[in-house]
């Protein structure tokens, strides 16, 4: 019998150690985080948040980061990634959060410092090969439509003659690459935070 119990106790406590270092302790420390710098008190504007459900939808998290790691462990900020390690901060307004898991393209923490023009990415994502010679990721025709009539309005994008399609007819972007265009220029984390070097 007195075994039982200190059985029953030990499980207990596994259990209550589990619930607060696994769950009470993070979210205090992780609820007093408030936005820093320039991200927005909000949140993503609109057209932003509406870009991260199609980036999620696209799957481009299975070949993009989004955490720029300490200087010490890596060359990401040599490399230009971003001006400092990502921290808790950073993902105030994201959820889910997408860290991403490989690196098979360059992460995206801070690509909207990197690259701000717009006819850049939708360039890249029409086909990454017109402003990325020999570039490895797909295209993604699909959020884009040729003009066919004039109800099809839109800037047409400036494609060279080799990447158009057979048909030659103007390629405007849906409102869905526009979203996603707004998403990847709101991806920047060039503001101070306390305790970051
Ligand atoms: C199969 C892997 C793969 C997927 C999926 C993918 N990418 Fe990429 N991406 C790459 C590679 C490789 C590069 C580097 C070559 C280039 O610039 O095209 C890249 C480059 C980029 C760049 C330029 C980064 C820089 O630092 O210049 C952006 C922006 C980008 N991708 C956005 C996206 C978006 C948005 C999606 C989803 C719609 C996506 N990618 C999906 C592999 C991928």
């Amino acid at each position: 019998m007195n075994r039982a119990i200190i059985l029953f106790l030990g499980v207990l406590a596994t259990f209550i150690s589990a619930l607060f270092g696994i769950n009470l302790i993070p979210k205090l420390q992780i609820d007093t985080v408030r936005p820093e710098g320039t991200l927005l008190p909000y949140g993503y504007s609109e057209l932003a948040a509406r870009g991260r459900k199609i980036y999620i939808r696209e799957g481009c998290l299975y070949c993009h980061t989004q955490q720029v790691r300490p200087k010490q462990d890596g060359s990401d900020i040599p490399r230009g990634l971003g001006m400092r390690q990502t921290a808790v901060d950073d993902y105030v307004h994201d959820n889910p959060i997408v860290l991403g898991t490989s690196r098979t393209g360059p992460d995206l923490m801070n690509i909207g410092i990197r690259q701000p023009s717009d006819e850049w990415h939708l360039l890249h994502l029409y086909n990454p090969r017109i402003v990325s010679q020999g570039s490895v990721m797909p295209s993604f025709p699909w959020l884009f439509k040729e003009q066919v009539t004039a109800a099809d309005t839109g800037v047409p994008l400036k494609i060279p003659d080799k990447f158009m399609p057979k048909n030659k007819r103007p390629i405007i972007p849906t409102d869905e690459a526009l979203a996603l265009v707004e998403y990847l220029k709101s991806l920047k984390r060039d503001y101070k935070v306390k305790g970051v070097p």
